[in-house]
């Protein structure tokens, strides 16, 4: 989770490197560092705390140094502290590390036994003096590497420079990702293509357990056994402008705004607005040989997986297939019961979940066929899936999902279209239906966006919650649930997503007067039970805000608060907007509430560690 970056060529790398680490500061935030070779000599700046607090160091760095690298750190082994910040280096040597090396202990405890003294808590800096007992008898980093890479275990993405090779830089990839940059007499590596956007279009993906030499010209890669291997470059088609807030003051609110016209194209990609009628080209499914599925299982975590639980909804009711939805991280344990028949859908922004990534490793081990829904092209799910459906959201750097939950959910929308069209599950009429609807999407969201001046008033009353149920039925049960995750990750308070057929099972116990109750309620099929949930929670002098898609005056005398929804005559479409209406509430709320909105404490935006 943390995020690497590294340059060699012939420009300055320290301020380069620095704001390399900018765009990469999503990925981990406890602290940074960088260092340089100049002049024979590694120089080393690093601090605790966020990438800014690392600035006033930078004029300790040779501006001109053409070799060096960079760390933000998410922690895992080790507080956050100038000590416990990447890069770690001695002798001559220096290594950043993205990942966990699950056996450090018992190596540590082998290399104390030979006299090694450390200076961090990190399990990284295991890596250092095992790559220094090798230098120090004189191997060069390539044959250090090829003793030392079987000895650990875990995920461990690293960069490694050497004061006496400065003409080159050594990566190892296994477990979490990085890619290599190829520019003009320039070579790159980060964690992910972002920083690299602006001077790179030819990208190498490496695999786990390969390792490569990076010099100005180009990259060597060879696998842990030292065998040499080709590897394709590859084009990425994001612009640099894509990753910057356009005047937006967070990320988060910037990709709030983008909703629109992201469903705009998504749409367009998938439907032929000529002849009413949906592209199937793609949605993955070529690779896929749909006459051996009879059951689908999702797989995902945190919002990708309340996205899932849509998807469920969605394949059971359109295409009709049995359809199984499960948080990764408990699927790659409990030895589910999948087969060839099943088809494991792996629903992922980043392409680089552990826990997904891992599922998707256990289902193909069983036979199953595997499709990842993901928003970055070459990442590790769907790479590791034997088909690929690309959301196309844009990149998306506030660690809170937003953009990317709704894509998801459009786009599964779309998909179970595309499966019902090819199962016949689904008339001529019904399907023009569907896509008629879909067209409304965009100026709808246009309109959900309109209430923010409305829902950043409520906002300001609601700072100080401590904390709050939200609760839905049906597709709006998923978005009771993402609901709940928005607000508690950027604003710290405690919120928790219930069914709202749930309450009397339990929950209806909390319901006092302290206590603020978020209802989804749209006026769908499921509008009167919701009614009932909130005159039980109303008997018991809850308070409730309700989210809705009607004009009923009946919830503007009853709730504390209604928060308008625009409405459409489509679950799935109905829940896209009720999620927007509840993004910008948990963004106002955090925003009054002075958190860091984009960078929430504790979180990363991959989780490439379990
Ligand atoms: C949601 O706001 C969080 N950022 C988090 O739950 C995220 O959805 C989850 O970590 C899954 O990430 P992925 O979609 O990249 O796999």
């Amino acid at each position: 989770m943390c995020g690497i970056i590294g340059y060699i060529g012939s420009r300055s790398c320290p301020e380069l490197i620095y704001q390399g680490l900018e765009k990469l500061e999503y990925r981990g935030y406890d602290s940074a560092g960088i260092a340089v070779i100049s002049s024979g000599q590694i120089t080393t700046v690093k601090a605790a705390g966020k990438l800014a607090r690392l600035r006033p160091f930078m004029g300790g760095l040779p501006a001109a140094a053409h070799i060096g690298m960079g760390h933000t750190r998410w922690a895992t082994h080790g507080e956050p502290s100038d000590e416990n910040a990447h890069p770690h280096g001695e002798a001559g040597a220096s290594v950043i590390h993205n990942g966990i090396i699950e056996n450090y202990k018992e190596l540590k405890l082998e290399l104390i036994a030979q006299g090694v003294s450390f200076k961090s808590e990190t399990d990284t800096e295991v890596i250092l003096h095992l790559l220094l007992a090798e230098l120090q008898k004189g191997t060069s980093v390539h044959m250090a590497l090829l003793k030392l890479l079987p000895q650990l275990q875990g995920a461990f993405s690293l960069g490694i420079m050497n004061r006496d090779e400065p003409e080159a830089l050594y990566l190892v990839k296994q477990g979490s990702p990085l890619v290599i940059g190829c520019g003009k007499d320039e070579t790159f590596f980060a964690s992910d293509p972002l920083p690299l956007i602006p001077y790179c279009q030819h990208f190498l993906f490496l695999e786990d357990g390969e390792f490569a030499r990076i010099t100005r010209a180009g990259a060597e890669v060879w696998n842990f056994a030292g065998v040499q291997q080709e590897k394709p470059a590859v084009t990425m088609d994001w612009d640099s402008a894509a990753a910057e807030k356009n005047g937006f003051n967070h990320y988060m609110l910037k990709e709030i705004h983008e909703q629109p016209q992201m469903f705009s194209s998504t749409i367009s990609r998938h439907l032929d607005l000529h002849t009413n009628s949906l592209i199937l080209d793609h949605l993955g499914l070529d690779k896929i040989d749909l006459a051996q599925v009879k059951r689908l299982h999702f797989v995902a975590c945190g919002s990708a997986y309340y996205a899932a639980l849509v998807g469920k909804y969605l394949m059971e009711t359109l295409p009709q297939f049995p359809c199984d939805v499960e948080l990764a991280s408990e699927f790659r344990y409990r030895e589910p019961f999948i087969g060839p028949d099943t088809l494991v859908i792996a629903v992922s922004q980043s392409g680089e979940t552990a826990d997904t990534l891992a599922s998707v490793k256990y289902a193909r081990a069983k036979g199953c066929q595997t499709l990842a829904l993901c928003n970055v092209k070459f990442s590790s799910i769907p790479r590791e899936c034997h088909s690929a459906f690309y959301m196309e959201a844009g990149p998306e750097i506030g660690v809170a999902s937003t953009k990317a939950f709704t894509s998801m959910l459009l786009n599964l929308y779309i998909f179970s279209l595309g499966l019902a069209r090819l199962r016949h599950t689904l008339s001529a009429e019904a399907l023009a239906q569907h896509l008629s609807q879909l067209k409304l999407l965009p100026p709808l969201a246009a309109q959900a966006l309109a209430q923010d001046k409305n829902i950043a008033t409520y906002a300001l009353q609601f700072l100080h919650e401590t904390h709050c149920l939200f609760i839905g039925r049906g597709f709006s049960y998923a978005i009771a649930l993402e609901g709940a995750l928005k607000l508690k990750e950027i604003s710290y308070i405690h919120g928790e997503g219930y069914a709202g057929g749930e309450l009397k099972h339990g929950p209806i116990a909390l319901i006092e007067k302290s206590l603020a109750v978020i209802a989804v309620v749209p006026r769908d099929k499921l509008y009167d039970k919701m009614l009932a949930n909130i005159e039980e929670i109303r008997a018991r002098k809850g308070r409730i805000i309700a989210i809705t898609s009607g004009n009923d005056p009946h919830l503007a005398q009853t709730c504390e608060a209604v928060l308008s929804c625009p409405a459409i005559d489509n679950p799935c479409l109905q829940a896209v907007l009720s999620s927007m209406i509840l993004q910008q509430f948990a963004y106002y709320v955090a925003l009054h509430r002075g958190t860091d909105v984009d960078q929430p404490r504790n979180l990363a935006k991959s989780v490439t560690v379990e």
